[in-house]
């Protein structure tokens, strides 16, 4: 196969992000994109040479496709991944995978009967400065990990499509929508936790937090996922405390009080991305990572899809037990 043949469905914020990429991606092409707003997919799409749709099933009827790139709003997720699945298209799924750990199971049990690809795109996991502290976790540079303290502010999300994202049923609310990147990358090198602690803050004004403390060991990491009804511009930081030293994510990315120049950290040295991955940029990176698996016939090992289902296992466990504040 010289280049994959993608199907981007919903092309709203994350799907208008994933569009330009594919425009990066050189063993790929976008043949078709389909969204339910039809307005929205002919400005993004201009005079380009892509199909557009505004029913998915239309699109695959019409269209010969290799691999289909889900960025619908999280409560169509399973529905989607796996009627894909089970037609014997490679898919690309945003985070969540799924609202819930029952559903994520369902979705684990699709993958696993097709040889094809799946994967939940865990940006996160592909950021550099992420890239960096973990792999500093794992080498032991600095010692054994005493603390881990993550944070992802935002203002409350009012640009989705029917303010979906605002509805607890369609988004599965700010653990499941936003700190589900923190605790996804926690959960990936560390496993899950032995304790648990959260509490939330759920207004009737819309703002939504939950601030989690978990416990490996005698290491304690929090995440903490905020939607504020407030001006606030999105950050997302990191705190890692070892016995030997410290790295710190805030405007830049430090080791032990020392801006980290992460173009010569190599800090996915330990990672196969494949061809052509050598960016900064993780929405690029775990992109081409995709594509690339699907040109070099193996499965995308550095996030499988029992990995993703055990992160919404997590989010489930952290959303019963947060003690409500509001
Ligand atoms: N990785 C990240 O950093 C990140 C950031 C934001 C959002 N996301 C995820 O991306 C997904 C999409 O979020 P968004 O912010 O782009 O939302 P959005 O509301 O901006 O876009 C969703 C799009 O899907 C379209 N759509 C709705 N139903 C559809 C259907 N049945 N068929 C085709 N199109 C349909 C809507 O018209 C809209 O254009 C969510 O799962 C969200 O959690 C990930």
């Amino acid at each position: 196969m010289a280049k994959v043949r993608v199907g981007l469905v919903g092309i709203g914020g994350m799907g208008g992000c994933h569009f330009y990429n594919y425009e990066k991606i050189e063993n790929a092409e976008l043949v078709a994109v389909c969204d339910v707003r039809k307005e929205v997919a002919k400005e993004k799409v201009g005079e380009r040479n892509i199909n557009i749709y505004t029913s998915l099933d239309k699109m695959l009827k019409s269209e010969e496709l290799d691999m289909i790139d889900i960025c619908t709003p999280s409560y169509l997720h399973k529905s989607m991944t796996i009627k894909l699945l089970e037609k014997g298209y490679h898919v690309l799924c945003e985070k969540p995978m799924t609202l819930n750990a029952k559903d994520a199971k369902k979705v684990v049990e699709a993958s696993k009967k097709t040889n094809k690809n799946f994967m939940v795109a865990h940006v996160v996991r592909f950021m550099a400065p992420y890239m960096y502290l973990k792999s500093i976790i794992e080498s032991g540079e600095l010692g054994k990990l005493i603390r881990l303290d993550m944070k992802r502010i935002s203002g409350i999300p009012r640009w989705s499509w029917e303010d979906w994202m605002r509805d607890e049923k369609r988004s599965g609310g700010v653990a499941t929508d936003l700190s589900i990147h923190d605790i996804d990358f926690v959960q990936s090198i560390l496993g899950m936790p032995k304790t648990i602690s959260a509490y939330r803050y759920n207004m009737k004004d819309n703002n939504d937090t939950v601030v989690t403390n978990m416990t490996y060991g005698d290491t304690l990491v929090s995440c903490e996922g905020c939607w504020y009804n407030a001006e606030i511009p999105f950050h997302a930081t990191f705190l890692a405390v070892f016995q030997n030293g410290c790295v710190e994510l805030s405007d830049k990315l430090y080791k032990n009080g020392k801006e980290v120049e992460l173009a010569k950290a190599d800090a996915d040295k330990n990672v196969d991305l494949g061809i052509n991955v050598g960016n900064d940029d993780g929405y690029l990176k775990e992109m081409q990572y995709f594509v690339n698996c699907i040109i070099e016939d193996r499965r995308p090992s550095y996030i499988t899809a029992e990995s993703s289902a055990q992160s919404v296992a997590l989010v489930d466990l952290i959303k019963k037990k947060a003690k409500k504040l509001k």
